[in-house]
């Protein structure tokens, strides 16, 4: 995909605009085995990435492919059902499109989710993780090229790319919903092969508290753009990497993605509803 970001972002936004309806107040990325919260939007309407122009179009299991638009608890957000991952050979930039079409369409925070497994052996397998910093591990950053002052600045600040507020909002709405909720470091790992007990033990010891291979290209981009994020792990997996480590499968992932997801459903409810 050639040309700037920006004409990109503004031939997506131009094909689309006519169908979304309302602006909208939150933008919201699904991750693996999540997408069942789509089904919890009131009035949605849905439009396939084959017919976003410019669109890259996810082929990852459990994600479907499409923009929803609707009420999610109340509120007004537009939704991606279907992220995109580098192990599908999409670049950096592609996946950082959606997150500058998602503030076109008028969000105002990013909620970013993610299927990730256990560095940390605490944390259980169908846990929830508050995001509270990461550690990029992919080699990629989304803003490697032109400088694009029309959509950010160049040297954006990460310092607080888990937006602070958000996250006091987060532990609050999880502590009135029930949800157990751990903080935690997000680390990232380009994929698709699971990463071998050493290189886990390595991310631990580095600091990571739970290792996937989306969501910090993402919050890369919504930096640039000045969206407020919220980052939270479904714990899909045990992967410390000790003598005791198993052999992971997708179909456990997936499984427990979807425990998780449960719970992240009901604290997202509980925010929105305080917001
Ligand atoms: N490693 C990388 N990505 C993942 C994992 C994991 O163990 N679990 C879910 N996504």
């Amino acid at each position: 995909m050639t040309g700037s970001q920006a004409a990109r972002v503004a031939a997506a936004h131009a094909s689309l605009r006519d169908r979304v309806g309302a602006p909208v107040e939150a933008g919201i990325i699904l991750g693996t085995g999540l997408g069942g919260l789509a089904d919890r939007l009131a009035e949605p309407t849905a439009v396939p990435y084959g017919e976003i122009a410019g669109f890259p179009v996810s082929t990852a299991p459990g994600h479907a492919g499409r923009l929803v638009t609707g009420r999610l608890f109340g509120r007004r957000v537009a939704l991606m059902q279907g992220r995109l991952h580098l192990y599908e050979g999409w670049s950096a930039r592609d996946i950082a499109l959606p997150v500058y079409l998602l503030a076109r369409l008028g969000a105002a925070r990013l909620i970013v989710t993610n299927a990730a497994g256990a560095l940390d052996p605490d944390l259980a397998p169908g846990a929830v993780m508050l995001i509270e910093d990461h550690l990029n591990f992919t080699g990629a950053n989304p803003l490697t090229g032109p400088d694009e002052p029309d959509l950010g600045p160049r040297f954006p600040d990460l310092s607080r790319a888990y937006d602070p507020a958000l996250r006091e909002a987060a532990l609050r709405a999880a502590e009135a919903a029930g949800v157990p909720l751990r903080r935690g470091i997000y680390a990232a790992v380009a994929g698709p092969s699971l990463e071998t007990s050493a290189e886990r033990r390595f991310l631990r010891a580095a600091g990571g508290s739970a290792v996937g291979m989306s969501t910090v290209i993402e919050v890369i981009a919504a930096a640039h753009a000045g969206l407020p994020v919220l980052g939270l792990s479904a714990i899909s997996n045990a992967a410390a990497g000790g003598p005791d480590q198993a052999p992971d499968s997708i179909e456990e992932i997936l499984a427990n993605a979807a425990t998780a997801g449960a719970a992240i459903a009901a604290l997202l409810q509980r925010l929105f509803a305080g917001a």
